[in-house]
């Protein structure tokens, strides 16, 4: 099973001074030498963490995959579409949140995701759209002419009783089989730790998991390159 390692969180800590250290650019390559299949960073419109200097710059140094999480405006698009990611998740994005909180309403922004999903198309690059594990969804997903998509695994992290987590781990599961039904790649992401990763891991129709906070927090502490190491390791198959 691959891993994306966000490196957005190490932007977090540089923001935080203005300053130029901790480098997500360094960051990416350490994630890298620590097992990760691909490394994800969101380029947000307010650019509280990430920044255009980190994406042109891991364009050049990132020598697995580079997968730029982004909202659909122009803006973005426009940086996104000249720097050329191997790939793009598109996710919701709304200006005061702490996170991505919900997934993507494929249903709602048929229009403008059918715009998107098809500039990127035409350019060789996969849009993946970071969405909850909703068959609705999933088919509208399909219909957009994705070919990807990251399931929201948030409700299942945020679980708080047994039962609840069971349900939502229900969910992730029949949701990533109804999409490789439809012969749609899946990925999840969201909340996911070093306490809850294994049981998403048995999911054998998802074949990556992208995973942030967890990982950065854990290498505060132990470094990134063992960080990343022992998530891959919970999560051989
Ligand atoms: N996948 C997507 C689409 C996300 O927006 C995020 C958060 O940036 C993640 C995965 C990683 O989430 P976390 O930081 O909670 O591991």
């Amino acid at each position: 099973m691959k891993l994306g390692v966000n490196v957005d969180h190490v932007a977090t800590i540089r923001q935080a001074r203005l300053a130029a250290e901790p480098d997500p650019v360094i960051a990416a390559a350490q994630a890298e030498s620590g097992g990760a299949d691909s490394i994800v960073i969101h380029l947000r419109e307010d650019r509280r963490h990430i920044q255009d200097r980190d994406l042109r710059l891991m364009r050049q140094t990132v020598r697995t995959r580079l997968n730029l999480e982004m909202g659909t405006a122009r803006e973005i698009v426009a940086i996104a579409l000249e720097v050329r990611p191997d790939q793009v998740t598109l996710v919701p994005e709304r200006r005061k949140e702490l996170t991505t909180e919900g997934g993507l309403d494929v249903m709602a922004h048929r229009e403008r995701v059918v715009e998107v999903v098809e500039g990127f198309d035409a350019k060789g690059i996969p849009a993946s759209l970071f969405i909850d594990p909703i068959p609705e969804q999933i088919a509208a997903a399909r219909q957009v002419g994705a070919k990807i998509i990251e399931l929201h695994t948030g409700a299942y992290a945020n679980a708080t009783t047994p039962a609840a987590r069971l349900a939502e781990l229900k969910k992730l599961e029949q949701g990533a089989r109804f999409a490789a039904n439809l012969k749609l790649m899946v990925a999840a992401g969201h909340g996911l730790t070093y306490f809850n990763v294994t049981e998403v891991v048995a999911i054998r129709e998802i074949g990556e998991l992208n995973i942030g906070h967890s990982i950065i927090a854990r290498a505060v502490l132990v470094g990134i390159d063992r960080a990343v190491r022992e998530m891959k390791q919970l999560m051989a198959r």
